[in-house]
């Protein structure tokens, strides 16, 4: 079997087309979505991911607001501009890009930003919304994954979706999305034992590791759907996922690729995210 590819920068295309005209109802009435985006230090790849927020904002017709400090920045500093925001008028969402720099408590930083401006999803209160199956703001990439599917219509229900990576970011998320869509979940991780046993059993398999080529097309049950989370960029300069996309693509039916997979869709959802919390705020969702 040769896999279809899902492209996220097409339904990326579609849907930020989507809601450019929704921000724009928005914007005749007076509502202007907008995003605060926090970036400490100058770490290139963050660098890399706050500039394609900034162009997806301008496109959709989102106001972003970038606040770049020094990686000498200290956590107090950080938490009286999260009060700040927090209380902002005009700031519909908030994110704080990550990671931060070591002298910095990740998890005090997420708790402090209001929910209600949670763009990211990863405030406790959101991931609790979320595991419970209210309405919340989803975490983007476990988002934009889903999105991805069902823009192929394919159905989750009784799938089994393996899991490869547990952070809080993606993998963790990710999980609860594709239960609360009836999908069997199994989550594997670096201590994980016969990690192939679960990989040949996997209906959808989505690997966020950070490795490249962490997998190849041995283990991949045929006609399984393959989600590559990866990001890594190899000695020739190049990014590549955590997947081997040519010896993947001969055994599954479906196959996001990196780049033009999930990475453009994580942005997608955030601007989504952003629209809906300023719809929120003035009781329009
Ligand atoms: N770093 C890598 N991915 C993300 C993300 O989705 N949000 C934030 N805030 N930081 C990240």
């Amino acid at each position: 079997m040769t896999a279809e590819v899902i492209y996220g920068s097409e339904l990326a295309k579609k849907l930020r087309a989507d809601m450019k005209e929704e921000a724009s109802l928005l914007r005749n009435k007076g509502i202007i979505p907008g995003l605060a985006v926090v970036l400490i230090g100058d770490d290139p790849a963050s660098k890399s991911y706050v500039k394609g927020k900034q162009k997806a904002s301008d496109y959709v017709g989102v106001d972003s607001e970038l606040i770049e400090l020094p990686d000498t920045t200290t956590q107090e500093e950080l938490l009286v501009l999260i009060d700040e925001l927090n209380n902002k008028e005009t700031v519909h969402g908030i994110l704080v890009q990550l990671p931060l720099p070591d002298h910095i408590d990740e998890q005090i930083v997420i708790e402090a930003i209001s929910p209600e401006k949670d763009v990211d999803g990863f405030h406790p209160i959101s991931i609790g919304r979320m595991m419970t199956g209210k309405d919340t703001f989803f975490p983007c990439t476990p988002y934009g994954i889903i999105q991805m599917m069902k823009s192929k219509n394919i159905s989750l229900e009784g799938k089994h979706a393996v899991i490869i990576g547990r952070s809080n970011i993606v993998g963790k998320p990710v999980g609860q999305l594709l239960l609360a869509e009836n999908a069997t979940v199994t989550y594997c991780h670096s201590r994980t034992k016969n990690m192939e046993k679960y990989i040949e059993s996997a209906d959808i398999l989505i690997v966020a590791v950070g490795k490249a080529h962490f997998i190849n097309g041995d283990h991949i049950k045929d006609g399984a759907i393959v989600i590559d989370v990866g990001v890594n960029r190899i000695e020739d300069g190049s990014l590549t996922g955590d997947v081997d996309f040519d010896s993947a693509k001969e055994k599954a039916s479906y196959i996001t690729p990196v780049p033009k997979g999930v990475g453009p869709m994580t942005i997608t959802m955030l601007m989504h995210n952003t629209i809906k919390s300023a719809k929120k705020k003035n009781g329009l969702a």
